[in-house]
């Protein structure tokens, strides 16, 4: 096997074609090696037959060069999971209603692979999810379907997804990746796939290693995120604009790492992933304190945002009920058609239920319903000065560089902006109102 892949003579399987799998399947068409892609939603295989893309920021044209080599398939038919060497599975890690890991769609791509698995193939999670998950719940599905060992018959191995979606620095062939397999072959393997499409693969001892990983950089980013947003408030109460502490305290050039502030967090990432650690940990009778606190300040933060707004509104004798606000940027983050747990969510529903009317323009978010059974639907607006000056107050929730914030701001009576997105204007600066 180790001399097939190195030959690049063998086939790839990537189970789930979502933000992570479809750049890296992507990845190895680009480097001449034959991908099969698995997925549930037959709307996506449709888009990659005709060489069409579904993700904003990877354009078309990659997609319609992949299709073209013949390199790319992607199928609903999970029969064929027995035909590639190499299974890579990316399908969601969510929580559930109980904020627990819900592992269905790992424990489902498992099972569809366990009735088919072969000996010699090589089945790598890429998923998030905490410490043990590949040893206790998948090697269990695949050995017992299958008859087959993960020590001898077929390789298990767990490598973290690193994706930063349309971060112009980093892409998936760019960012280092980690591999720890359940065996020193099974990490070998894995780590031979990735070194055709990834600059550096790092091995650690096992799964449960490569597992925790992933959930350290996590929780690393939301701690020191919650950490900010609590400075932030403090800051604010004492008059000091915490973006210029941070642009400050950044010059030091060595045991500082700059965290900015914003209206909460968002992504499918960061506000889940460490709570797999703490539903984890639970078993070891061990509570993980950073991560509930960092979570609970972090979740607050909207909550603080719109108090802010009200005090914003208050100065110009107004009130959020009956204001009309347009909410600038539906997306997680700048940049991207994201809105998976979203502040925005969250603020368009404290704002309506506030009595606000609510607006929103998003160039990367065309229509937004509310799927956790709200009745909100709604379409962006178009970002002109006529609709600008038609509503009381704009907020700034996602900073996306293709909005022009001079005339937001020239047109606007008062901005509250989350995200020091305005911080290089300067006419009418009175109007803003950080928070
Ligand atoms: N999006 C990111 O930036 C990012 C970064 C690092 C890690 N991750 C992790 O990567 C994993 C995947 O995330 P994503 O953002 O790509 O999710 P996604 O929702 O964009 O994509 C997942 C895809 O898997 C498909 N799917 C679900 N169950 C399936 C099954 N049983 N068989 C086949 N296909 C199935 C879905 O239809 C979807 O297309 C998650 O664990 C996530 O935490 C994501």
């Amino acid at each position: 096997m180790l001399e097939r892949i190195a030959a690049k003579d063998f086939t790839v399987g990537i189970i789930g074609l979502g933000y992570v799998g479809l750049p890296l399947a992507l990845e190895f068409v680009e480097n001449g090696i034959k991908v099969v892609g698995f997925e549930l939603d037959g709307r996506k295989c449709e888009f990659l037959k005709a060489g069409k893309s579904y993700i904003k920021h990877i354009p078309t044209e990659r997609i319609a060069h992949a299709a073209a080599s013949g390199l790319l398939d992607a199928t609903t038919d999970f029969d064929r999971l027995a035909e590639p060497d190499a299974l890579l599975i990316a399908v969601p890690t969510p929580l559930n209603t109980h904020r627990e890991p819900d592992l269905e769609p790992v424990v489902k791509a498992t099972e569809a692979i366990a009735t088919r698995l072969r000996k010699g193939q090589l089945v790598v999670l890429e998923s998030t999810t905490y410490p043990g998950t590949v040893d206790e719940v998948m090697r269990p599905i695949l050995e017992k379907a299958s008859g087959l060992s993960a020590e001898k018959d077929f390789w298990l191995a767990f490598s973290p997804e690193r994706e930063d979606p349309n971060n112009p620095s980093f892409n998936t062939r760019t960012i280092p990746k980690v591999v720890g397999g359940h065996t020193p072959e099974a990490t070998a393997l894995a780590k031979a796939v990735y070194d055709h499409v990834i600059v550096k693969t790092v091995p650690v001892s096992s799964t449960r290693a490569a597992e925790a990983t992933k959930l350290l950089e996590n929780i690393y980013r939301s701690v020191n995120i919650a950490m900010i947003n609590e400075l932030k408030m403090v800051f604010d109460r004492m008059g000091i604009d915490v973006w210029e502490v941070v642009e400050a305290a950044r010059t030091k050039p060595f045991g500082f790492q700059a965290f900015y502030p914003g209206p909460g967090l968002g992504g499918h990432c960061i506000p889940i992933d460490p709570f797999y650690l703490t539903w984890k940990a639970k078993e070891f009778d061990i509570n993980t304190r950073f991560i509930e606190l960092a979570g609970e300040i972090n979740t607050a933060m909207p909550e603080y945002v719109v108090n802010r707004a009200m005090h914003a509104l208050n100065e110009q004798c107004r009130s959020i009920k009956g204001s009309r606000v347009l909410l600038l940027g539906m997306a997680y983050k700048k940049n991207i058609d994201d809105m998976r747990e979203s502040p925005s969510i969250k603020l368009v529903e404290l704002l309506l239920k506030m009595g606000a009317v609510v607006d929103y323009h998003d160039p990367f978010i065309p229509v937004y319903h509310d799927e956790h059974g709200a009745d909100i639907h709604m379409s962006s607006v178009p970002l002109t000065p006529e609709v600008l000056e038609a509503h009381d107050w704009v907020l700034i929730s996602t900073d996306h560089d293709d909005v022009d914030y001079a005339m937001v701001v020239k047109h606007s009576t008062l901005v509250v902006d989350t995200r020091n997105a305005t911080k290089a204007i300067a006419e009418g600066r009175e109007r803003i109102y950080k928070a």
